[in-house]
């Protein structure tokens, strides 16, 4: 199994922690909030543990751009209502308003940063940025099970900078993914959903050998 957050030394730690909050939206309101849901775990255990939580998550494909049906707001409102704590919020992920909302931090306190592929720089996996991100954290944990497979710099070139370690949502996942597909009890039948099916061409493909139905 890899690092996973209760193997990482978090209390009174500046945590950056990488969720997937890319949920269904309507005209700024969220449809679904599942994935915020499912990453309460591992913001509650944080809070507990006296972290600054640092929250980074991308939403939709904005390339770069600071598109504001894109922002992250709506977010950090909900996870406020949610965990019935004040969500602080900034309007970047990086640079000088970032860093003063971080040393703002008391233990316990949450921070959600607006929207990463605000800059191209994350989806490109670029180091200066992915150094930029880490250093506003000692530690970080990736809780972002939807955008793992993604070669971007909050889910994978921060690492190079800081210790990571999967979070609750991350592990739980793996652990489920890996009693399918590592030890499967057949016979077993895959049943696949998702709006993306470039994506799932290949899923598809390495599960093809190991399902019955
Ligand atoms: C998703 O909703 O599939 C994930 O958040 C990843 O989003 P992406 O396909 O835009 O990288």
């Amino acid at each position: 199994m890899k690092l996973t957050i209760d193997g990482l030394q978090v209390d009174n730690k500046t945590v950056f922690v990488r969720v997937d909050f890319n949920v269904p939206m309507k005209d700024g309101v969220i449809t679904d909030d599942t994935r915020i849901r499912s990453a309460l775990p591992t913001i509650n255990y944080l809070i507990e543990k006296g972290a600054k939580v640092i929250l980074a998550s991308h939403f939709g494909r904005p390339k770069g751009e600071r598109k504001p049906e894109m922002s992250l707001a709506p977010c950090a409102k909900h996870l406020s209502e949610l965990i019935n704590k004040p969500v602080a919020f900034v309007d970047d992920c990086i640079g000088p308003k970032v860093e003063e909302a971080v040393k703002a931090l008391q233990p316990g306190d949450v921070l959600m940063l607006e929207n990463l592929r605000y800059h191209n720089e994350e989806t490109k996996n670029d180091p200066e940025f992915a150094k930029q991100l880490a250093s506003l954290a000692d530690v970080a944990i990736n809780d972002a099970f939807g955008v793992s497979h993604r070669n971007a710099a909050s889910v994978v070139g921060i690492a190079d900078y800081i210790p990571m370690a999967a979070g609750f949502l991350l592990k739980k996942e793996i652990e489920a993914l890996s009693a399918a597909v590592v030890h499967p009890k057949t016979p077993m039948a895959a049943i696949i959903g998702g709006a993306k099916v470039t994506d799932k061409i290949s899923v598809i493909s390495n599960l093809l050998p190991k399902v019955d139905v």
